[in-house]
């Protein structure tokens, strides 16, 4: 069975106190939720993961990073590397968001060496990617999302995608208000399994986590997950708002 998931992804928000206080008031009220078979997770800023992490003790609670450089080490003024992230207990990164990629140049090839660099240090990541709207108005989205897929993971064997996360995230629909409907998600998840599965086979397909992303709120977040691809959601805004995000975690 698949393992359902729900991500807060925080970008640049929430200081040290904010943080701590977040992920407290979180690990109150997802007390009585039965959650089986159910991740969460947050993603707090680089400064914040170990105070974090520590806040987030003997609990549902994972705590994950946002991005990372794919060297091990060296000149690289301002990044941070795998293996520094595993050294204070992180397991998951999430890579390719979709402002990492209009903001700072991210490119298939980067992300791709990225995902290596994860996989050599026994991480996991959650792979960010999506169509821009006027991909979609130009009827190209699924030829962008296979590509963006096919450029970063196909160079990967079968085992390494125990180890994938993938997560869905139309561009448009990003901090927008604007979300994919159930059915549009629903759409491209199933296409996104059946370009796994043509590459690699049926259980590698249907063994991976296929997130959505992009406006996901208490109100739509049932409906998107009520769709067979959909096993979760990476959230933004609402992931800053303990009872917002309670909420599509109670949907799920
Ligand atoms: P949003 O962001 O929920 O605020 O649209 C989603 C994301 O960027 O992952």
């Amino acid at each position: 069975m698949r393992t359902k998931i729900v991500a807060g992804n925080w970008k640049m928000n929430n200081d040290k106190k904010e943080s701590k206080q977040l992920i407290k008031d979180l690990k109150k009220s997802i007390k009585a939720e039965k959650l089986e078979n159910t991740r969460v997770i947050v993603a707090p800023t680089f400064v914040n993961l170990s105070s974090s992490i520590k806040a987030a003790k003997n609990s549902k609670i994972e705590v994950v990073a946002q991005n990372m450089h794919q060297a091990k080490n060296g000149a690289y003024t301002g990044e941070i590397s795998a293996n520094m992230l595993k050294a204070i207990g992180i397991k998951t990164v999430i890579l390719g968001h979709s402002e990492r990629r209009t903001y700072f140049n991210e490119t298939d090839k980067g992300l791709a060496e990225k995902v290596d660099a994860v996989l050599e240090n026994e991480l996991e990541t959650i792979f960010c990617f999506g169509e821009l709207l006027e991909d979609r108005k130009s009827d190209h989205h699924f030829t962008v999302v296979k590509d963006q897929i096919a450029n970063a993971l196909f160079h990967l064997d079968k085992v390494a995608w125990k180890s994938i996360i993938l997560a869905y995230e139309p561009v448009w629909a990003i901090g927008t208000g604007e979300t994919a409907s159930a059915e549009q998600a629903q759409e491209m998840h199933a296409f996104i399994r059946s370009i796994i599965e043509k590459k690699y086979n049926k259980e590698v397909a249907d063994e991976v986590s296929i997130l959505y992303g992009g406006s996901v709120k208490p109100a739509n977040a049932e409906e998107i997950f009520s769709k067979p691809d959909v096993d979760g959601g990476l959230i933004g805004g609402a992931a800053l708002n303990v009872a917002d995000f309670t909420g599509i975690i109670k949907a799920i």
